[in-house]
């Protein structure tokens, strides 16, 4: 997903240029991982574009932020504004966005209390995360562990913690695969490097959660509410390497995969090697109600045209 630069980002309280969006290379969360971030999707709606669950995202956002002592020196209204401020002046329907907020440059010491914090919010046009998305993906079981909810704990999303993510896909992709599934420390499944991961089986859903390792995705809860409302079973458990290889349909979620597919395991075909019918089903209300196309879901979405102008 590489991305198309627009005209600007939102930059410590105001929106600049797109080449003023820069950091000093002294950063202490360049040097040593120290921010944390989301990831957030706008949709075209019938009522103009739409931040899916803005709120949720942002109220991860200062959850992670807290675990890291990094106080966010702005309100999560604020952010919000700011986030819908960011697509309506890029002028952007469907777009990805990305809130940062880092331990800027002040001292090399691995302590942050030194430390000014900066916050930035960009938005870049949609593009595809994994490649083969639509038909399903192949993935791998990955030689690298997630790490362990006793050194980090996976539901934070912060910046470093993505080291782990970034050598489990790499890994993957070098053998073929378009992404990894990461065990935890027990050799149960934790997700993929930047998915949920669910598993079909007799008509049912599962799904992992916390006690995994993995982090609370936004678009897990509400895959999980979407396949109640459907009528559809859904439980969450520990899942195993074994359940995987035996799953009637699999699929990832996330902000940047949506729902996809996942079509074949370490070369195992999963289900005829074809997007399952549960998946489908799923997907498609899903990708409706993104697209405020169901009634029941526009309580998910933040309309850019009710944003006013972003406070400082
Ligand atoms: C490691 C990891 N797991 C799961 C997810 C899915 O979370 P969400 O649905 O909130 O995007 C992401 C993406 O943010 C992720 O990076």
């Amino acid at each position: 997903m590489g991305f198309t630069p627009t005209d600007s980002i939102w930059f410590n309280g105001k929106l600049v240029p797109w080449k003023d969006a820069t950091v000093h290379v002294l950063a202490h969360g360049l040097q040593y991982g120290t921010g944390v971030f989301e990831g957030m999707k706008s949709y075209p709606t019938p009522d103009g574009p739409a931040i899916f669950r803005l709120d949720a995202h942002l109220e991860r956002f200062f959850k992670s932020a807290e675990l890291y002592d990094l106080a966010i020196p702005y309100s999560q209204a604020t952010l919000a504004d700011a986030s819908l401020d960011v697509v309506r002046v890029n002028k952007l329907e469907a777009s990805y966005l990305r809130p940062v907020a880092f331990c800027d440059a002040g001292t090399l010491s691995v302590w942050t209390k030194e430390c000014p914090i900066s916050v930035a919010i960009a938005a870049v046009p949609t593009g595809k995360y994994l490649a083969n998305a639509d038909a399903g993906v192949r993935v791998t079981v990955s030689p690298i562990r997630k790490f362990d909810a006793t050194a980090i704990p996976a539901w934070a999303k912060a910046c470093g913690q993505y080291i782990n993510s970034a050598r489990a896909v790499n890994e993957a992709q070098r053998r073929g695969f378009d992404e990894a599934i990461l065990l935890n420390s027990q050799g149960l499944v934790a997700e993929g490097s930047g998915e949920n991961l669910f598993l079909v089986k007799d008509g049912r859903v599962v799904t992992n959660d916390k006690d995994a390792s993995i982090l609370m995705g936004v678009t897990r809860a509400s895959v999980l509410e979407i396949a109640r409302d459907l009528g559809i079973e859904a439980r969450v458990a520990p899942i195993s390497v074994e359940d995987v290889l035996h799953a009637d349909e699999l699929f990832f979620t996330g902000t940047a995969v949506e729902v996809t597919p996942i079509r074949e395991v370490d070369g195992r075909v999963i289900g005829d090697g074809k997007p399952g019918p549960v998946t489908r089903r799923i997907q498609d209300t899903f990708n409706q109600a993104v697209r405020g196309q169901l009634p029941q879901y526009r309580r998910w979405l933040s309309y850019v045209r009710q944003a006013v102008t972003s406070r400082g």
